[in-house]
């Protein structure tokens, strides 16, 4: 779970809620919870203030810093970051499904990852996303380190990861081959075209991979994590013989849901802590293979960017919806999204705009 809060008694009501304390760094440093004394303290307009990341969050502190950095609720156009019509058409949507789950938990991470992605954090691209060829000497290196990696049988099971969902009868959880030292070259040598596409000095935080998702695997749709996370890419490696095409789905700054069917050495770059992204679709076939890399604006502010989110949760998000929503219900894992009522999970999927690489090569300044 990525964050877990925990509601006093009442909150479930919509009673006044004094104090509502969020079991924040507690749960992710393995600290204690607090309980806040129960006092309701009016919210007077500040400066921003930096909170240390072993602090306990309350309500009152972050209804504090929801007013100090100017947010509203109900949120105005002008809010929304990039402020486009498809783009407050998407959170708009989301937001009342949001606001409709019943568990506290989720429905607290949900508002967390959808203010995070829809006008906490700054767009750095007109789209969102783009589509270009990786270097062909780095691809058949990887290329090269992925064959060399299942010939000698040096793949591992990689950690249980929420998002990845897999066959319940039949569960094969991702395979991961570990190649440090081509992982720092892919970083490096990715950085100049990062740099290039995203108008911004860039700082090198990973390259992960490679990662072997397996028959069945499906990918939720969900967000990365802002304190590192901004501007990123996805390069497919190459997938087996008898795999059937599998798609990646993004939400671009228009609004448009795109399923972009990757060829090997195809690099798709995309601000991955703000645009939604996933393979809601299930793959088949016996393994698809790719590297993930990201990167953080040179200025990043990683450790205020750890709060960010969570200062720009609405008020009273903990009362009950009383109205009916229009849209399919959700599910809500950690930063991840299902609507389980809809076909592969995902609703916006009906309406999808199709791509398919190999993809142009883009020029960009070294
Ligand atoms: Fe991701």
């Amino acid at each position: 779970m990525w964050w877990k809060c925990v509601a006093g008694h009442g909150a479930r009501s919509g009673a006044p809620l004094c104090v509502l304390p969020l079991l924040l760094t507690g749960l992710r440093h393995g600290g204690a919870s607090a309980f806040v004394p129960p006092a309701w303290p009016r919210v007077r307009h500040r400066a921003p203030t930096r909170v240390q990341l072993d602090e306990v969050l309350t309500e009152c502190v972050r209804m504090r810093e929801f007013t100090a950095r100017n947010y509203t609720w109900p949120l105005a156009d002008s809010s929304f970051r990039p402020n486009t019509h498809g783009w407050r058409r998407i959170f708009r949507r989301r937001f009342e499904q949001i606001s409709q789950v019943a568990d506290l938990n989720e429905r607290y991470n949900g508002w967390v990852s959808a203010v995070t992605s829809a006008y906490v954090l700054q767009n750095y691209t007109d789209c969102g996303y783009g589509l270009t060829r990786a270097p062909d000497d780095l691809v058949a290196e990887l290329r090269r380190s992925l064959s060399d990696g299942l010939d000698l049988g040096r793949t591992r099971p990689e950690a249980q990861n929420e998002i990845i969902q897999t066959s319940e009868s039949d569960p094969l959880p991702p395979l991961f081959i570990d190649q440090p030292a081509l992982n720092r070259k892919v970083l490096h040598a990715l950085l100049p075209l990062h740099e290039s596409w995203a108008g911004v000095r860039l700082t090198p935080e990973i390259s992960y991979g490679l990662r072997l998702y397996r028959n069945n695997s499906s990918l939720l749709m969900h967000t990365d994590k802002p304190d590192t996370h901004i501007i990123a890419s996805i390069l497919h490696v190459d997938h087996s013989e008898d795999s059937e095409p599998w798609p990646i789905v993004l939400e671009d700054f228009q609004g448009h849901t795109h399923e972009i069917v990757m060829e090997p050495g195809d690099l798709l770059l995309y601000e991955s802590a703000k645009v939604y992204h996933g393979r809601p679709k299930k793959f088949s076939g016996s393994w698809y293979c790719s590297i993930f890399t990201h990167y953080s604006p040179k200025d990043w502010d990683r450790e205020n960017f750890h709060w960010e989110g969570h200062f720009g949760v609405p008020p009273n998000w903990f009362v009950d919806s009383e109205s009916l929503s229009r849209y399919p219900s959700l599910e809500v894992f950690g930063t991840a999204l299902k609507e389980p009522e809809s076909t592969h999970g995902w609703g916006p999927l009906a309406e999808s705009r199709k791509l398919s690489g190999p993809f142009q090569k883009i020029n960009h300044k070294p």
